[in-house]
């Protein structure tokens, strides 16, 4: 193939428009340019000369949805998905640190970094925002992974200086140093960037978190952490900052607030913190599948979006047991209902809102609208999705009598990471099954 030349696929394609919705379309053309930019999407074929020097991928009976994005992960983490039965604190102190601490073995770094990001290809994931183990050998070890895996990552090396185990602390000043060696390596390199990832209130003091606010704004970078996950943490976290009024101000009062911070969680906060949060556009992130595990409790996401906060969503993998998105999202409605039933007032979520989280309402939290979606010169970053493997009847019904809607409800109840057979990024494929 003539590197210059574009690419194109030829399926049922699922798109997220601007207004929160979906479109589908049985049969889409989509085209690319050979830098991975969209020059043609329609129902309609484009003119033979359009498609001169583009290789197309015939999917007819493949449903086709923009790459999912993952807005809160934790790669070091992932070995133990689906191991645990405790709290927050108690989670952290047992499975969470002592995992973490295996980290400081670049080999078993190096090894656990490509898997991981392989699983988030293979679970159909082609943009991951995470949090890696505390030390730079493995930051460097990460950052490398993902580039070879050509997916879209940003990562930032967790920071923590107390209240977890003395091999996991990092002083300020090695902080500083860390973030600048990682900033000028990775930061805007290629499809890599650097985020500035505080672990949480608990396990950072005053000057830690002011280094990262100071730091996250001065290269204008995004900030991860995490806020009001858990009762016992929130209770611990006033304690430590005697001074704040709540969790959201000992982030505000050290510079930490900003339209760049993803904010995991920020289940039980307080309208005051929610006033807070949504005058400095900072984004909550939706963890419904580690909120469940860890018994952490619902976040309102409908009431929080009437009340006009950005919102994400994201996987929290380990206490997210799976790396999947679309499991993700999945958990999103399931507990919206049964928040509505205990809270009396209509809170759920549908299919068509979480799948949009997924894709452009993650892209746009991330400040990417250039992704989640497909549009003319938007990326042409996506996933090829075999949906009669989710087929009660094993693909005999070879989805004739199926609606698109239908099919997306089937992938989206019935789907596992084997049904994701492609993903693409920039035009390229970057995971294919059985290869
Ligand atoms: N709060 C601080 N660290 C963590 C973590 O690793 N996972 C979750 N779920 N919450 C946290
Ligand atoms: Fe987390």
């Amino acid at each position: 193939m003539n590197l210059n030349s574009g690419g194109g696929i030829i399926a049922a394609v699922v798109n997220p428009t601007a207004e929160g919705r979906l479109e589908y379309f049985d049969r889409a053309y989509l085209l690319w340019d050979g830098n991975g930019v969209i020059t043609y999407f329609q129902s309609e074929p484009p003119p033979l000369e359009q498609m001169a020097h583009h290789e197309i991928l015939l999917r007819e009976n493949r449903v086709v949805l923009p790459g999912l994005i993952d807005l809160h992960t934790h790669l070091p983490q992932y070995e133990f998905a689906g191991i645990g039965t405790d709290e927050l604190l108690p989670w952290l102190e047992r499975y969470t640190y002592p995992q973490e601490a295996r980290f400081c073995d670049d080999k078993l770094a190096e090894k656990a970094s490509a898997a991981f990001f392989q699983s988030c290809l293979k679970n159909g994931t082609t943009t991951v925002v995470a949090y890696l183990a505390p030390f730079l050998p493995a930051a460097h070890t990460a950052f490398a992974a993902a580039e070879k895996a050509n997916l879209r990552a940003y990562l930032g090396l967790t920071l923590m200086d107390r209240n977890v185990p003395a091999t996991l602390v990092t002083s300020v000043a090695q902080a500083e140093r860390n973030l600048v060696e990682l900033l000028q390596h990775y930061h805007g390199k290629g499809k890599l960037q650097l985020v500035v990832t505080p672990r949480f209130a608990m396990s950072c003091s005053p000057d830690l978190l002011s280094l990262c606010g100071e730091f996250s704004r001065a290269h204008n970078l995004f900030l991860q952490t995490h806020i009001s996950e858990n009762p016992t943490e929130i209770a611990e976290t006033l304690r430590l900052f005697p001074n704040c009024k709540s969790y959201a101000a000992v982030y505000d009062s050290h510079g930490c607030l900003h339209e760049r911070t993803l904010l995991g969680h920020g289940i039980h906060l307080s309208e005051e913190e929610i006033a807070l949060i949504r005058e400095r556009a900072a984004v909550i992130v939706h963890c419904p599948l580690s909120n469940t595990f860890l018994g952490s409790g619902i976040m309102p996401y409908q009431r929080y979006r009437a009340q006009g906060l950005r919102l994400g969503l994201g996987s929290d993998v380990a206490a997210g047991y799976a790396l999947s998105m679309l499991f993700e999202a999945r958990q999103m409605v399931e507990v919206s209902k049964l928040l509505s039933r205990f809270s009396g007032k209509d809170e759920r979520a549908n299919m068509e809102q979480a799948i949009f989280q997924a894709t452009l309402g993650n892209a746009l939290a991330l400040e990417r609208p250039d992704l989640g979606s497909f549009a003319l010169g938007k990326r042409a970053d996506l996933i090829v999705i075999d949906d009669s493997l989710c087929d009660p009847l094993l693909g005999m019904a070879r989805n004739a009598y199926h609606t698109l809607p239908e099919r997306l409800s089937r992938i989206f109840y019935r789907g596992h990471p084997d049904m994701v057979r492609e993903a693409l990024v920039d035009g390229k494929v970057v995971f294919a099954a059985g290869s």
